[in-house]
């Protein structure tokens, strides 16, 4: 196995997670990851299926997210010729390309519920159909599932059905977040150095002590995935220098725009008092970027699209501003263009983070990623 593909920690609670994995590894019991954004979840679901006796065979991951709602079921398990409208030929499903192999369902929590009700039905018999086919096939895929959103909740309020939460559920791996996995944060800061220096040809310089107490305090909202982020633009933006706490804090500043400062009780000393300053004069920068970009909606407002609509308030305070008006007006789909591009690079591409913020669904914002060519 690659090192690449290695879970990288030894804290306490990833040790667990690592044995327990290896132990479910060896049968073919089916799996429920959770955790944080950015925690790790399909890195051990790799790590699963590689000790697993499947390890030979194909893990596919299925985004359930990130397919329309409409084409996952065909997506899942085929379908026959003439099916639906556009079913020119037969095609297998991800189950069938899986046999002998391992599913990743990822953001199960977005299935919606008439596949669950099919996803139960192969949990418990290892047989489905095709879409438009009556005769009933089998494909023996070992299921890993993923969310990072709470089930339960998600089951309260009936969107995911009971039967099926507790069915995944028989063996759940919690993948602790970053910020509670102590000295894990310098073993994977140093992982992720080797691996960028060797990338980029460029020698990192490293951390002084404080920034390297700031690293260990940061609460990291974006888990893994931020701090992999981090270390690489720390060594391609600040090339050749040690990194300072001020150097730090930009960067981490510049992170945490919008993913909200954790705020430790009896810990607001110095450093903290910096990242706050700063945040407010990101936010700023902001109102006055919000400022600039309702001025040029503003003669639109009435025929915008739904979409930006929920970003701007009702009655915006930059009422009649006659330079405004005289600006070529921008067309709204460059708007729509640009508020995406902006708001996936202010979350890392995070894209549930997204989505949200525009007040759009998840679904929507991979169409138009794919239309804008994001
Ligand atoms: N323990 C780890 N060791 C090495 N790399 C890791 C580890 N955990 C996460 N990463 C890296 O962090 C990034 C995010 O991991 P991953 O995609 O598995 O997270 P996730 O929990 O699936 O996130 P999301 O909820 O956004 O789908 C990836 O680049 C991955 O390689
Ligand atoms: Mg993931």
């Amino acid at each position: 196995m690659s090192q690449e593909l290695d879970i990288i920690g030894r804290s306490a609670g990833m040790l667990q997670l690592r044995e327990l994995a290896i132990k479910v590894a060896a049968t073919d019991v089916t799996v429920l990851i959770t955790g944080e954004t950015g925690s790790g979840k399909e890195v051990l679901a790799r790590f699963i299926h590689d000790h697993s006796r499947r390890a030979g065979k194909s893990l596919i991951p299925v985004n359930c997210g990130a397919i329309p709602s409409g084409i996952l079921e065909s997506e899942l398990f085929g379908h026959e010729k003439g099916a639906f409208t556009g079913a020119v030929q037969a095609r297998k499903g991800y189950f069938e390309s899986a046999d002998k192999g391992t599913i990743f369902l990822d953001e199960i929590g977005e299935m919606p519920l008439e596949t669950q009700v099919k996803l139960l039905r192969i949990i418990e018999t290892g047989q489905f159909q095709r879409v438009g086919a009556s005769e009933t096939i089998s494909a023996d895929a070992r299921i890993i599932a993923a969310t990072n959103r709470h089930l339960t909740q998600e089951v309260a309020e009936k969107h995911f059905r009971e039967d099926l939460y507790y069915r995944l559920r028989s063996v759940e791996l919690q993948i602790p977040p970053l910020r509670e996995r102590g000295s894990d944060i310098l073993m994977l800061t140093e992982h992720f150095v080797r691996e960028f220096e060797r990338k980029h040809a460029i020698a990192f310089e490293g951390f002084s002590q404080e920034s390297g107490e700031l690293m260990l305090r940061y609460p990291w909202p974006g888990n893994v995935r931020e701090l992999r982020n981090l270390i690489e633009s720390l060594l391609i933006l600040e090339r050749g220098k040690k990194i300072t706490p001020d150097i730090l804090e930009k960067h981490l500043v510049q992170r945490s725009r919008h993913k909200g400062l954790v705020h430790e009780p009896g810990k607001s000393d110095k450093n903290e008092l910096n990242l706050i300053y700063s945040s407010l004069i990101q936010l700023r920068q902001e109102i006055s970027e919000i400022r600039q970009m309702l001025q040029q909606v503003l003669p639109y407002r009435q025929h915008a699209s739904p979409l930006l609509l929920p970003a701007f308030p009702p009655q915006p305070p930059v009422a009649a501003s006659a330079p405004a008006k005289e600006e070529a007006p921008m067309p709204l789909e460059e708007l729509e263009k640009r508020a995406i591009a902006d708001a996936l690079a202010k979350f890392d591409g995070n894209k549930r983070k997204t989505a949200q913020t525009l007040g759009i669904n998840e679904r929507t914002l991979y169409r138009k990623i794919k239309v804008y060519g994001l």
